[in-house]
């Protein structure tokens, strides 16, 4: 599985913190910046990892900002993306099995790195469990397509 992960600068160390959990689960990833704590635009990272995943260039992205809901409105701007700020494993188990979706956010200032890294373990090693989910993912997509741009 490839993962993308980035943050902005309010999320920088979490970020950093979660980078070996990555490697340790044997994932394959690219950490798509920022690179040290220096203020960005957190909307600048959510549209490299939303479109990458989006393309087919990742499986899933991983978003750290100071709350994790910046990332999650930025990156959900993307046809295709499912963004979810999860802080806890029910709600990151529960955003794979029934919403499919393909991008975490987390709050730096929010949670921890330890629990931090057992929410993104949870959401990159659950299933979707499709059936009549898929009926309702289908129809979030329907959506990008009758009501986007108004
Ligand atoms: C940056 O100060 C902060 O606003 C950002 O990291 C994020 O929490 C926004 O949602």
């Amino acid at each position: 599985m490839k993962i993308a992960i980035a943050s902005d600068h309010a999320g920088y160390r979490l970020k950093q913190a979660l980078l070996p959990v990555l490697e340790e689960m044997g994932m394959d990833y690219d950490d798509l910046g920022t690179v040290d704590e220096q203020s960005v635009d957190y909307p600048d990272y959510a549209l490299k990892v939303a479109t990458g995943v989006a393309r087919g260039q990742y499986d899933r992205g991983v978003l750290v900002c100071g709350t994790g809901l910046g990332m999650c409105i930025s990156a959900n701007k993307v046809d295709g993306i499912r963004a979810v700020t999860a802080h806890d494993t029910f709600s990151a188990e529960m955003a794979r099995r029934h919403n499919d979706a393909n991008v975490l956010t987390m709050g730096e200032r929010v949670v921890g790195p330890g629990l931090a890294a057992e929410v993104m373990r949870v959401f990159l090693t659950t299933d979707f469990d499709g059936g009549r989910h898929a009926r309702r993912v289908d129809k979030m997509t329907g959506i990008e397509r009758t009501h986007g741009g108004c």
